[in-house]
């Protein structure tokens, strides 16, 4: 439930549907689901198999398997500080719409944009989110995050489906629908559709914690009786779920609404709102939403934060306590720069992105497929497809039924597809 907690987060909610929305729509479906089972769960298998086998922060975890290759959990642990800096940003627009929607404060369309231009309040609440993630990991991971995910997931859950089912009756809904899951509405050139790709695998890896240790990190807390296959398809599967349900209830409402389904990282803070002011308790139901979203953003933001902090307490002799204020200090200063770089003039772009758009386009596009080719190598050339799956089956207890699969895809389609994507995102 920890790591599904990880899985559930930002990017099923806020990040998957907005993807969607400017990426063709059902086009990034298909791509979506395609990459998740060629990618996902092999890739997600490996990581908790790994971090289970060695018992270790993510570093180490890899060179326990072979020496001079903690590398690639080195690079995890890297990644994690880049997305969490972004992710805290996110967290702390989230937090101020609970804010708000107590108030009763008008969050129309406009609300958005004037609030992430003007950044000073904005750092109140990144800070705020990165101390409430800090203070969490200072209690363990074990302790308290799998039975609040246990309880709070499930009511997620049920929320999530009854605001789609109230979005899908919105007139005009079906537009958006039809956007969704029809391909084939437009003609599209070679390159948009191997950008619409690589964007669809990069979700992936970001809506997976894929390639990053975290999986690493949380495998390595499992016991050795724990069923690593099934873990992975419930994983992949809730996250699949609410990933595709919130797609299902924020486009349908934009094209509704006739906003604009490319509208980008603002969408559901966008959209939402206005969904919400049509419905009796509306401003309830708003704050009781953001709350959720909220709980689901910190099960998240903890996981990338715990990649950090084991790894410092594993090598320093410093306590969980200091490193988890050391890692949130340090998480603050490129939040920082990332709400700034919000209202700063354009020549402070960095590859025409502000800094927060780089630092989403550097994790999910460039840092963490490279994990994930990395941790392919790993466990299909380094270790062994053999010693991998007696990890996986549990010395042989448990039925390993796709493991031919499994191989193919860690030794050969997942590599060469990552390759292939990173080469056409450059071309
Ligand atoms: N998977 C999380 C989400 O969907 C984000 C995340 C990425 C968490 C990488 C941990 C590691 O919101």
């Amino acid at each position: 439930m920890a790591a599904a907690g990880s899985a559930i987060g930002l990017g099923n909610l806020w990040k998957f549907p907005y993807m969607a929305g400017t990426n063709g729509g059902a086009l990034f479906l298909i791509f979506y689901i395609i990459f998740l089972l060629l990618l996902g769960i092999p890739i997600l298998l490996s990581e908790m198999a790994v971090g289970r086998f060695a018992g270790l922060n993510a570093a180490d975890s890899c060179s326990k398997i072979k020496k001079g290759w903690g590398f690639v959990g080195g690079l995890g642990i890297f990644s994690a500080f880049t997305v969490l800096a972004a992710y805290s940003v996110v967290g702390g627009w989230v937090m101020k719409y609970i804010l708000c929607s107590i108030n009763g404060e008008g969050l129309d369309a406009d609300f958005f944009a004037g609030y992430t231009s003007d950044s000073k309040e904005q750092l109140l609440w990144t800070a705020a989110f990165i101390f409430i993630s800090a203070f969490i990991v200072t209690q363990g991971v074990s302790k308290g995050i799998e039975k609040v995910s246990s309880v709070l997931l499930p009511v997620l859950f049920v929320f999530l489906v009854g605001i789609m089912i109230y979005s899908l009756t919105l007139p005009g809904a079906k537009e958006g629908v039809r956007y969704f899951i029809v391909p084939g509405r437009e003609s599209l050139s070679l390159s948009e559709i191997s950008s619409i790709a690589v964007n669809a695998m990069g979700q992936v890896f970001f809506s997976l914690s894929l390639g990053m240790g975290t999986l690493i990190t949380y495998g390595s807390y499992l016991p050795k009786s724990a069923k690593l296959t099934s873990s992975t398809f419930t994983i992949v599967g809730l996250d699949t779920l609410i990933a595709v349900i919130s797609g299902f209830t924020i486009i349908p409402a934009v094209f509704s609404l006739g906003l604009e389904v490319t509208g980008g990282p603002g969408l559901i803070f966008q959209t939402l709102p206005a969904v919400f002011a049509e419905i009796p308790a509306g401003r309830l139901v708003a704050a009781l939403f953001f709350t959720l979203v909220l709980f689901a953003a910190i099960t998240s933001s903890i996981s990338l934060m715990e990649v950090i902090v084991s790894w410092l307490t594993a090598k320093t002799a410093i306590s969980r306590y200091a490193a988890s204020v050391i890692t949130a200090a340090a998480v603050f200063i490129p939040g920082f720069i990332a709400v700034f770089s919000f209202g700063a003039p354009s020549e402070f772009s960095l590859f025409g992105m502000n800094f927060f758009d780089f630092l989403n386009f550097f994790a999910d596009k460039v840092i963490m497929p490279i994990g994930g080719f990395f941790i392919c190598i790993l466990v299909g050339y380094i270790w062994g497809i053999k010693p991998a799956s007696t990890e996986i089956s549990n010395e042989g207890q448990l039925k390993f039924s796709f493991r031919k699969i499994y191989t193919a895809s860690i030794k050969y389609i997942s590599p060469v597809l990552i390759v292939m994507i990173f080469i056409s995102s450059f071309l």
